[in-house]
């Protein structure tokens, strides 16, 4: 299908793409340009949904930047382009991407029904995040926003529940943090929920809510 949901937060662009087509698609678009390392690293997952899930999410950050970036992924590290900065994210039928120009930028999404038991929750969470987190979906929230900022980070060795923190000011728009040695850095979050189905965190270093 075509974009299923874009939006500039922070002039952040965000695309998320409702995967419906299968990865003929993406690779037959003239768009997705990848470089031979990434295609050769795809193209060797045997299972389907995640060639497809990862192509989309390609496909989201050449939207995202416009056409006009370059960029590289890798297995366990941030997206690289040559211009501004860029993350990816995916899950079950959808994939998504955010880009920025000039500041560190973050993005998960996950489905609205994933359950985030206690024993995964205790995990992830700090004392005072706990104490919001009675709701699922306030769980998953927390979860993606910790995911975001993780990706915007770009900093080896985070610990979700220690060095991680968020604080949400209203339902939507809220503050992550890192604290890391003697580092620390600030985000600010957005987080969308589309047609009642799939969440989505963001996180944009240092831009005012
Ligand atoms: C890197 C990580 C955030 C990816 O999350 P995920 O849920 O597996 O996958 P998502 O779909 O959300 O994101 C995948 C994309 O993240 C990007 N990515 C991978 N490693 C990354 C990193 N270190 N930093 C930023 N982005 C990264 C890639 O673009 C990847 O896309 P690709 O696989 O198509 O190339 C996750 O695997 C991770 O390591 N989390 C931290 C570990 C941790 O402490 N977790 C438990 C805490 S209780």
């Amino acid at each position: 299908m075509p974009i299923y949901f874009s939006s500039t937060f922070a002039d952040a662009n965000i695309v998320i793409w409702k995967i419906e087509e299968d990865e003929e698609f993406f690779w037959a678009s003239s768009n997705l340009k990848l470089p031979p390392k990434d295609a050769y690293r795809i193209k060797g997952y045997t299972n389907v949904y995640k060639r497809v899930e990862s192509l989309a999410g390609r496909y989201c950050a050449h939207i995202a930047s416009g056409g006009q970036v370059n960029f590289q992924c890798f297995e366990n590290d941030p997206p690289q382009a040559d211009k501004g900065y860029l993350s990816i994210a995916h899950t079950s039928g959808y994939a998504g991407a955010v880009y920025h120009p000039l500041v560190k930028v973050g993005i998960d999404i996950e489905i609205i029904s994933r359950l985030v038991r206690d024993r995964i929750f205790t995990r992830f969470a700090s004392e005072d995040e706990m104490k919001t987190g009675t709701e699922n979906y306030n769980r998953l929230v927390l979860w993606c926003a910790k995911e975001a900022i993780y990706k915007a980070g770009h900093l080896k060795g985070l610990n979700f529940k220690e060095h991680i923190k968020v604080e949400w000011n209203t339902e939507t728009q809220g503050v992550g943090t890192i604290h890391f040695g003697g580092l620390y850095k600030i985000f600010a979050l957005r987080n969308v929920l589309i047609e009642n189905h799939l969440i989505c965190v963001l996180c944009v270093e240092n831009a005012q809510l």
